[in-house]
């Protein structure tokens, strides 16, 4: 492979980059149950989901510390949407990106990541998750060209969503939210808005959503479920920083079924988690009133989710 020359920090962005944020937010009509839901449209981000936010942050915030030098190598252990974020980003910006993810992570994510132009390493699926970060850390300690961008523990993490999808939700709303409903992965989503809209309106309630068979925050013990992308078995820490008012549980049935719904009625392509969010939200919005403005995220595109229950068997009729 040839060696990547990154972008000098002071060259202006590739402009693809500029395409980051701002979405908009899609009001969602369920006439049967007389209630409107708003849905911030992450899945229109240049990789496909919201974690481009983080991954133009994490990285932008490290080559202007000088963290990032010529030869770094960007490693994150990963089988989601970081992941090909941070492939996206991190290769336009010309520097080389390895993603460890275990060998189970779905064939359109490591296609995803390869094609933007990531290598890939995999580890044995029964490892699990936690094998994958000592093995970051591993390579890290015996090779100082790696840069661990550390998407769990990151304040950025959170913080870019206080500095800028906050701020927009609050724009796009002209500063009034009643609700805001969202699952959690890293965290980082539900901890930055929600202490941005808080600061701004003090009564949103913010809702956690979590899958019915894992639903960690109410005590429970975690299990499988097909709601990719969150509760990956473990609080993570950044949701100890959340003021969470209420919690929602979504089955993958009823996620699985939404997120079909979405594409159906509203022709929007976007991934379970994001279903599993509008079952959330219609919930609170049902028992908070026919005015009341409850605000959601669509996290990421249906496409990725070729090879799993989303997609069932296509019968020609
Ligand atoms: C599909 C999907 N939904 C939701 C989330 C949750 O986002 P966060 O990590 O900010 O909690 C993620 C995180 O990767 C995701 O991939």
């Amino acid at each position: 492979m040839t060696s990547p020359s990154p972008l000098p920090v002071t060259a202006p962005l590739p402009p693809v980059l500029a395409l980051i944020g701002n979405t908009p937010l899609l009001s969602l009509h369920f006439p049967e149950l007389q209630r409107t839901i708003y849905a911030k449209a992450e899945f229109l981000n240049p990789s496909g989901s919201i974690k481009d936010r983080l991954a133009l942050t994490l990285l932008s915030d490290a080559r202007a510390r000088g963290l990032l030098r010529p030869d770094s190598i960007i490693l994150e252990c990963t089988s989601g949407n970081t992941g090909i974020a941070l492939a996206m980003v991190g290769s336009v910006l010309g520097y080389r990106v390895q993603i460890l993810m275990s060998e189970k992570a779905s064939v359109e994510r490591r296609h995803l990541m390869h094609h933007f132009g990531a290598e890939l390493i995999l580890f044995k699926a029964d490892r699990g998750y936690v094998t994958g970060i000592e093995i970051s850390e591993e390579m890290a300690a015996r090779d100082s060209r790696y840069f661990l961008p550390r998407q769990f523990e990151n304040p950025l993490n959170a913080q870019d969503h206080v500095d800028h999808t906050g701020p927009e939700i609050l724009r796009q709303t002209d500063g009034r939210v009643d609700a805001f409903v969202n699952g959690y992965g890293t965290g980082g989503t539900l901890n930055g808005v929600s202490r941005a809209l808080r600061a701004a309106c003090p009564g949103v309630c913010i809702v956690a959503m979590e899958p019915s068979e894992a639903a960690m925050l109410s005590g429970e013990a975690p299990c499988c479920h097909s709601i990719e992308g969150i509760a990956g078995g473990f609080l993570p820490p950044l949701i100890r920083g959340v003021p969470i008012d209420r919690r929602e549980k979504v089955s993958s049935e009823e996620a699985l079924a939404m997120t079909q719904r979405l594409a159906r009625e509203f022709g929007l392509l976007v991934g379970t988690s994001s279903g599993a969010n509008v079952v959330a939200s219609l919930r609170v919005a049902r028992d908070l009133g026919p005015d009341a403005r409850v605000v959601t995220i669509l996290c990421d595109r249906a496409e990725r989710y070729y090879s799993t229950r989303l997609f069932g068997d296509v019968k020609p009729h």
